[in-house]
């Protein structure tokens, strides 16, 4: 992996304490919410547990290929954006049955599942309650995060959930899966940002396009980290998704090969023991799977390059490529 110096949001001089101090807006200002209630106390915590803000940063890079960049209605998009990216996680570590998040105890390990459902729920329908507010500049392109984004992301979950443990979903099947529940926000988050900023639509549609290439490959290594990183790297246990009967690209690639799928057939099952589990991780990680995986996501990494060279009028086009380094580097 090549590396990356400095942190994106310096790299790109955007400034993360004012995109923080947005998103705390977004719960302190609802009439509706005492700021002492669980309901705020636990946004509140989620938000100062931190995190990349890649997708903010994505709304405002964006911004920049239009000719009204980084005005307060991008900053609110940005906002936006991180908000129902955090919902999701709310939902996907229930699901998941995930300990921690962002080394964290997960929010439904400290408010029980119930509440936090509703708490996800809330963060989810304040942003469109934001969004589709009266006089708000935002509501002129949220249009495609509430009603078609959104619905990916819970669409791309509910195909995971209902692939588990399957050995032969197609790789279609896998592609779509993983667009919706990560690429198309991402790209959505690129387009929002150009479309608020009055970026032609022939830009906004390729850095959509970027977005959502880079959120191919995102999602992908992520499947790798999976059985690669430490339980420290990733703020969760290793080899979590396989557990969770989540068959992602290194495991389709593993099963090419005839003696590795029969073996993880005999493994893989819903009722599996931690040792058949153990196995079958250990499996994927000799088979080559994880090689040809991260083959693939260089694939996507090309292409979004690709994408780059088309928008190289634009000043912001170094940007661009930034965020391109920091995708290429880091995986997570
Ligand atoms: C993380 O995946 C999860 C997502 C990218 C999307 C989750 C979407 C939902 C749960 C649908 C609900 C949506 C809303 C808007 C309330 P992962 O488990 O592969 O990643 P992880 O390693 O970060 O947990
Ligand atoms: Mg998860």
């Amino acid at each position: 992996m090549k590396s990356f110096d400095g942190t994106l949001q310096e790299r790109l001089h955007i400034p993360l304490a004012r995109i923080n101090r947005d998103l705390e807006r977004i719960v302190l200002h609802d009439p509706d919410v005492s700021s002492r209630s669980i309901v705020a106390l636990s946004v509140m915590d989620l938000i100062r547990a931190g995190g990349k803000r890649l997708r903010p940063i994505m709304t405002i890079v964006g911004s920049r290929f239009g000719s009204r960049p980084e005005t307060d209605s991008v900053y609110q998009l940005a906002a936006m954006v991180e908000m129902v990216h955090a919902a999701s996680l709310v939902h996907d570590d229930i699901l998941d049955q995930a300990e921690t998040r962002r080394g964290q105890p997960a929010l439904h390990r400290k408010t029980g599942i119930y509440s936090a459902v509703h708490i996800g729920n809330y963060i989810m329908c304040r942003v469109m309650e934001l969004a589709s507010a009266n006089g708000q500049e935002a509501e002129k392109y949220i249009h495609e995060l509430a009603s078609v984004t959104t619905t990916q992301l819970c669409l791309g979950e509910y195909q995971q959930m209902e692939q588990r443990f399957n050995l032969d979903i197609p790789l279609e099947a896998y592609w779509e899966k993983t667009r919706n529940k990560t690429a198309l926000l991402m790209a959505t988050c690129l387009q929002l940002g150009a479309k608020a900023a009055d970026a032609d639509p022939d830009v906004v549609d390729s850095l959509y396009r970027f977005g959502e290439l880079l959120g191919m490959a995102f999602q992908i290594r992520d499947d790798i980290m999976d059985f690669t990183a430490t339980a420290e790297e990733l703020g969760k246990p290793a080899g979590t998704d396989l557990r969770n009967g989540h068959v992602t690209l290194p495991v389709m690639m593993a099963m090419k090969d005839e003696a590795t799928a029969s073996k993880l057939r005999q493994l893989l099952r819903p009722d599996a023991s931690e040792a058949a589990l153990d196995e079958a991780i250990e499996l994927v990680r000799q088979s080559g799977g994880l090689e040809e995986a991260l083959a693939v996501s260089h694939r996507f990494m090309k292409q979004a390059w690709d994408v780059t060279e088309q928008l190289s009028a634009f000043p912001a086009h170094a940007d661009l490529r930034t965020l391109w380094s920091y995708f290429e580097a880091r995986t997570y």
